[in-house]
């Protein structure tokens, strides 16, 4: 393989250190970018009279037939030894030499690896972070038509895992929704910062060619040129930001994950996966196990690995490019991968699940708050109220009963003469919520109207 940096050297590269040191092993996702971003330098290359029509032709004929191989799998070829290239982007112009030899030779003008790896993972970045983002909302869809399909399920809301407020079922899964929806957000924050083209800030100083950086810009579809030369080919804060919105949306996912975990067990029977999204034991006879769940709280973890790689790796770097910043690559590669994977697993558990209404609890006391605010409206101080009320649980505890079971004695004693029973009940319960993004039916019918409609947007 041709050296991109011979000349000045008497030695060859030790087989050891090649291996070591080659990127291609993960960069080779790349080469489509490469090319994206070498067709743009030559074109920049053309309108500065470094390149004649000719000459840019004939690259853009070789670009096409790398397209080519690209996409049928055969570029970049596995190659060993000797034949292993430095990176992805030595690979293309190796083959942009083989392909049209001299003028192969003469595209790395005013172009340093440094800015073009920037320009090509800032490429990748684009299309990824949107093929996330597109994920996490099919996971926002499936968590809709979820809620939908179980719009009068009722379940407990738990604080400190004790149960705590009787919710809906689909106000609990808007929950997640809106986790995620913020997840989104992040995601298109980060991207529109990242917006922004390096190509053409060189090695670290830029170039004495006369490149027109903001055509090549535009060419790119980037918003805007990175102003500063050493800042282009040195910062990584764009991989930060993705990385860490990628683990925050997995964060969510993995709390989503959690409950998809303790739902799916005997003791709570909230949720039964579909047979094709679990996995049973090769022991046990009787098991189906949440693994995709688990999964997805271990892949949670492994991100917040990279986002600390990637912090560790930047913080003490002087400017301005150097080699550890390659060893970004993958921690970054593999959050995306991740998050991507993880959203579109959890939509396909989620769209295939039954929910249920857990059994009947005779001892609930669930409705103990809506109590103590119904003697709030009676013009009891809410610690008075709250009090008394802890004293009819007390009661009913006692006498293994639940709150339904308060005689009416027992309720006039504390102040609850006349009181609709039915707000001892978990659907009352519910029913008598009043605040904006409470679970009051209606409350939740309009989040469930709205939902939808602003995951598309
Ligand atoms: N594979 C390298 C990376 O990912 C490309 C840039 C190499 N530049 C250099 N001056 N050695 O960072």
């Amino acid at each position: 393989m041709t050296k991109l940096w011979g000349g000045r050297f008497t030695g060859e590269l030790d087989a050891e250190l090649r291996r070591f040191s080659s990127s291609l092993p993960f960069d080779r996702r790349l080469a489509a970018f490469d090319v994206q971003g070498g067709r743009a330098h030559a074109a920049a290359l053309r309108d500065a009279g470094v390149l004649d029509e000719d000459e840019m032709r004939a690259l853009a004929t070789a670009f096409d037939r790398i397209e080519e191989e690209i996409a049928a799998g055969t570029f970049p070829p596995q190659a060993e030894g000797d034949e292993l290239p430095e990176d992805v982007h030595s690979a293309v112009e190796a083959r942009l030499v083989e392909l049209c030899g001299e003028t192969g030779r003469r595209i790395h003008a005013g172009r340093s690896r440094n800015d073009q790896v920037v320009t090509d993972l800032l490429l990748w970045l684009r299309e990824k972070s949107e093929r996330v983002e597109s994920e996490i909302r099919e996971l926002q869809f499936a968590l809709v038509d979820a809620a939908e399909a179980h719009e009068s399920v009722v379940i407990f809301a738990y604080t400190h895992l004790q149960r705590a407020q009787p919710v809906l079922l689909a106000h609990h899964l808007l929950a997640h929704f809106e986790a995620l929806d913020r997840d989104v957000d992040r995601l298109r924050d980060a991207r529109s910062r990242a917006d922004r083209c390096p190509l053409g800030a060189g090695a670290c100083a830029g170039s004495s060619l006369p490149l027109d950086r903001g055509r090549t810009a535009e060419r790119l579809g980037f918003a805007r040129v990175a102003e500063n030369s050493l800042d282009a080919v040195s910062d990584r804060d764009w991989a930060l930001e993705f990385v860490s919105a990628c683990a925050i949306a997995l964060d969510h996912m993995s709390r989503l994950a959690e409950e998809i975990v303790l739902w799916s067990s005997g003791e709570f029977g909230i949720v039964t996966l579909d047979d094709a999204w679990c996995t049973g034991s090769s022991m046990l006879p009787q098991k189906r196990n949440p693994d995709v769940a688990e999964l997805v709280r271990g892949k949670a973890a492994r991100v917040h690995g990279h986002l600390m790689a990637l912090h560790s790796l930047i913080k003490g770097m002087p400017l301005a490019y150097n080699r550890d910043l390659q060893e970004g690559q993958e921690p970054l590669f593999d959050a995306a991968d991740a998050t991507e994977g993880c959203a579109r697993m959890l939509a396909g558990a989620i769209a295939s699940a039954v929910f249920h209404e857990p059994a009947a609890d005779a001892a609930d006391m669930s409705a103990a708050t809506d109590l103590a605010e119904e003697l709030v409206r009676r013009r009891v101080p809410f610690r008075e109220a709250h009090e008394r009320v802890g004293r009819l649980v007390a009661a009913c505890e006692a006498g293994g009963r639940g709150l339904a079971d308060a005689t009416d004695e027992e309720l006039a004693a504390i102040g609850l003469a006349d009181l609709d029973r039915e707000l001892l009940t978990a659907r009352g319960s519910i029913a008598a919520k009043k605040t904006f993004g409470s679970t009051a039916p209606a409350e939740v019918a309009r989040a469930l109207a709205t939902a939808r409609e602003r995951a598309e947007s």
